[in-house]
């Protein structure tokens, strides 16, 4: 089955865990869009949505579902997202998509962090993939120099126009190569103290408690 396939199947398998007439949590990303593939396939009745990113708000709101603001709800039931890495405790590299703010805000609302994801980003200590740390533009040069201290190389992420990306809050993103994340909720911390750091993307306090994983022998729920 290829990678497209196995998002379809976790995407679909999420539906378990809507409930009828509640407000869902919807994060952001390839995975997620075919969660809402088949939230829109099923016509599940939902009071809404609440939506990490603009991405996914058009695509809630093209598949007819109605996208609530935060301060409309006091709490989700449950967040459904993907993740760039997930580890055995279900700690998460999130952001590939530059949404990790919206996403951080919308999971904490949640009583409940259902992770989507392809085998391919399960791993047994994160940080193979580059970690994204949305931050204030002006705090740029200051934050890679910290990284820099700590054994990473971070990187401003650029658009194909060749232009710093800006995200849905206007900010930009770092992304730091080259850390080993041994200790994730401490990792988390520290950076999050840092002046001129939005968001880091790593979600060890706001982590999944269920993994849906797309195998080439269908889903596992890992717990
Ligand atoms: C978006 O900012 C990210 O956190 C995504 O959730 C993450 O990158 C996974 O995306 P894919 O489902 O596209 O791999």
């Amino acid at each position: 089955m290829d990678q497209d396939a196995l998002k379809k199947l976790v995407g679909r398998a999420a539906l378990d865990f809507v409930e009828p007439h509640s407000v869902v949590g919807v994060g952001t990303g390839s995975t997620v869009n075919k969660f809402i593939e088949a939230l829109a396939e099923a016509r599940l009745p939902l009071r809404g949505a609440v939506s990490s990113s603009v991405a996914s708000t058009r695509l809630l709101q093209q598949a007819g579902i109605t996208v609530l603001e935060p301060h409309e709800v006091t709490k989700l039931g449950v967040y459904i997202d993907g993740a760039d890495e997930i580890d055995p405790q279900g700690c998460m590299l999130k952001g590939g998509g530059g949404a990790l703010t919206r996403e951080k805000i919308v999971a904490d609302l949640a009583e409940q962090f259902v992770c989507i994801a392809d085998q391919s980003k399960q791993v047994e200590t994160l940080g193979a993939f580059p970690l994204p740390v949305e931050i204030i533009p002006m705090a740029a040069a200051q934050l890679a120099r910290r990284f820099d201290a700590m054994g990473g190389q971070a990187r401003l992420r650029h658009a194909a126009d060749g232009r710093a990306i800006s995200t849905d809050n206007g900010m930009h993103i770092l992304d730091v190569r080259g850390l080993q994340i041994t200790d994730p909720l401490a990792l988390e911390r520290e950076i999050s103290a840092w002046p001129g750091v939005v968001t880091v993307g790593i979600f060890a306090r706001n982590k999944a408690q269920v993994c849906l994983l797309g195998t080439g022998t269908g889903v596992q729920t890992l717990r």
